[in-house]
């Protein structure tokens, strides 16, 4: 069975009693609109064995004056309908009014990482990401939440929240999931026309290339190559191309493009 919940009130409760009988909550957050990228992480979230719940809710605080908060794509049946062969599962759908009532005023701001990368693009993106996800935490009280390596920034600023403010919740990062010619799976990609659609095969095969050249050559170079990479396609903008170093010595290209008014973001491991 598939029990869809509508209010923080009622989610906080059913929460309170799969606790009570002794089982942990794995948690799903999602925009809905669901594709397998989201799909394989609810498939990983079963897999332990938990209680699995899935949020969809278009979050109004993390998109921009001008961006797509309006016409992002909303079906809850046929999200209900992708989720059916995860039954059982418990589906939290709240109303915008029902998380953010008139009076609400508080948010949480991951400083420094939220004005980097993205964030210089999407000024109070990361503010709203981090705080409805917090408030979703508050609300469905996992032990467990997945999130997907596409949104490689969105991962790494949920765990430096868990970390700072001490949750006591495991998060678990999950791959991307890839069309055919490696597009990452997006919810926007339905935004992208035919011709905007071929184009944007490009941009996984400038990462892919540009991890072999990553023995050999240096940052600066990598990252004009993928610009001239790209720059083949006239539909494509790049917003930023940039190679983050890890803690283990590792690094990750991020790259986040504009095609039309569609932004994609997309990143690989070198
Ligand atoms: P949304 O874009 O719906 O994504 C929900 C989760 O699915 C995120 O963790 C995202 O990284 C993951 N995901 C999306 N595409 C994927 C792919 N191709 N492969 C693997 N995982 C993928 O990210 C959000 O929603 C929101 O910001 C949210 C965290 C729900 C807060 O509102």
């Amino acid at each position: 069975m598939i029990e869809v919940i509508n209010t923080s009130k009622e989610m906080s409760r059913v929460s309170d009693n799969i606790k009570k009988s002794g089982k942990n909550i794995s948690f799903v957050p999602t925009m809905g609109a669901l594709h397998r990228g989201h799909l394989s992480l609810i498939s990983k979230a079963k897999k332990s064995g938990d209680a699995v719940i899935v949020s969809i809710f278009v979050n109004p605080t993390q998109f921009g004056p001008k961006e797509d908060f309006a016409k992002y794509p909303r079906n809850l049946k046929k999200d209900l309908a992708l989720l059916k062969p995860f039954a059982p599962l418990i589906v939290f759908a709240p109303s915008a009014k029902n998380i953010y009532p008139n009076d609400f005023g508080t948010f949480v701001d991951v400083e420094d990482l939220s004005c980097k990368l993205c964030g210089e693009f999407r000024p109070g993106h990361f503010k709203g990401v981090a705080t409805v996800v917090l408030k979703l935490f508050n609300i469905v009280k996992p032990d467990f939440a997945f999130f997907g390596k596409k949104d490689y920034q969105q991962q790494l600023l949920i765990k430096k929240m868990a970390k700072d403010l001490n949750l006591n919740i495991k998060i678990v990062t999950c791959p991307t999931i890839r069309e055919k010619d490696g597009l990452a799976l997006s919810s926007r990609n339905a935004y992208l026309s035919p011709v905007e659609r071929k184009s944007a095969s490009l941009i996984y095969k400038a990462l892919k290339t540009a991890k072999k050249m990553a023995k050999s050559k240096n940052a600066e170079k990598i990252i004009s190559f993928i610009k001239r990479f790209l720059a083949a396609s006239p539909l494509i903008k790049v917003e930023y191309a940039s190679i983050v170093k890890k803690a283990n010595g590792a690094a990750q290209i991020l790259i986040a493009v504009k095609i039309g008014s569609t932004r994609l973001i997309d990143n690989i491991l070198i």
